[in-house]
């Protein structure tokens, strides 16, 4: 079944000769219960996609549906309260706050949904945080924690609303990889209980958690594949494989007289310039 579905969907960011193309007409759809890793270069828009899919950020232009209902003609309040009722989102920066403890910051999202008095609040954010493997930092400060604590800490934020789709950028990106396979682990498990999970990753070696990749480059969806159980993917063979397209797609554009050639990564500023104005121009 169908969870969120992007079709033609684009973002810009900037004015002018500084705008930034970030995405460019994906198509995605993304059923329930998958786990995806959003991979690609520094750049190529995984943040971007990973804001909009987590509703925080609505595209530029395209067709945004989660849970068969159209995101771009909702109101702010009710993207907030779909946010709040459906996606546990975990930051690139893991955004707990500093001046309040780790049970303040977890228990967070539930004072906006439900009304828990103090005692019942501990005692489900221990529960949480003992599952995640760091029991009894409930009454530390963030900068107590060592940075695998935070990370699981900011993932128990995420997971306590119990969300439809967990959402996490780059969740082991300041991590050795003894916490990153732990902080893996916890998201396969709650993959294996029902739970989407979108990360955004640089380490091939953490797809062989996920069942399906999306490479992204220039802002556009370049490999889009089912993996197979513990399948970890070559990046060499993904590089090989999209510069055979390029060239591919050079060649032709050659043959039939387009002296500029554009390919995604080399695209010039009057490639840009008009995409940027159809993008503007058909909301
Ligand atoms: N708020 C913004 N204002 C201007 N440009 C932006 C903004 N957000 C992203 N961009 C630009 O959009 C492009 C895609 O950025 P994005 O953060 O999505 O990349 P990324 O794939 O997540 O990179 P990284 O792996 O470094 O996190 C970049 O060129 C970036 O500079
Ligand atoms: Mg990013």
């Amino acid at each position: 079944m169908s969870l969120i579905k992007l079709e033609n969907v684009s973002q810009i960011f900037g004015f002018g000769d500084a705008t930034t193309v970030a995405l460019d007409q994906i198509d995605l759809d993304i059923k329930k219960g998958e786990f995806i890793a959003v991979m690609g270069p520094s750049g190529a828009g995984k943040t971007s996609l990973l804001n909009i899919l987590g509703l925080i950020t609505p595209p530029a232009k395209g067709l945004h549906t989660f849970l068969d209902q159209e995101m771009m003609r909702m109101s702010q309040s009710h993207l907030a309260k779909l946010r709040q009722q459906h996606i546990g989102f975990v930051f690139q920066k893991h955004n707990l706050l500093p001046n309040l403890t780790i049970l303040d910051n977890v228990s967070l999202p539930l004072l906006y949904s439900v009304n828990l008095g103090f005692l019942k609040r501990v005692e489900i954010v221990k529960r949480l945080l003992s599952r995640l493997g760091i029991h009894k930092k409930e009454f530390l400060y963030p900068y107590q924690l060592s940075g695998g604590q935070i990370q699981r800490a900011a993932i128990a934020r995420a997971l306590i609303s119990q969300p439809t789709i967990l959402i996490a950028d780059e969740p082991t990106g300041n991590l050795d990889s003894s916490n990153s396979q732990l902080v893996m682990d916890i998201l396969q498990g709650v993959n294996k209980e029902g739970l989407t999970i979108v990360i955004a990753t640089h380490e091939p070696a953490l797809t062989k958690y996920a069942d399906r990749i999306i490479y992204l480059k220039d802002g556009c969806v370049r490999v889009d594949q089912k993996l197979r159980k513990n399948q970890q993917i070559d990046l060499g063979k993904i590089h090989d494989a999209i510069k055979k397209q390029d060239m591919r797609r050079k060649n032709k554009q050659e043959s039939a007289g387009d002296k500029e050639g554009a390919s995604p990564a080399a695209k010039t500023a009057k490639v840009r310039k008009a995409k940027v104005r159809k993008i503007r121009n058909k909301k």
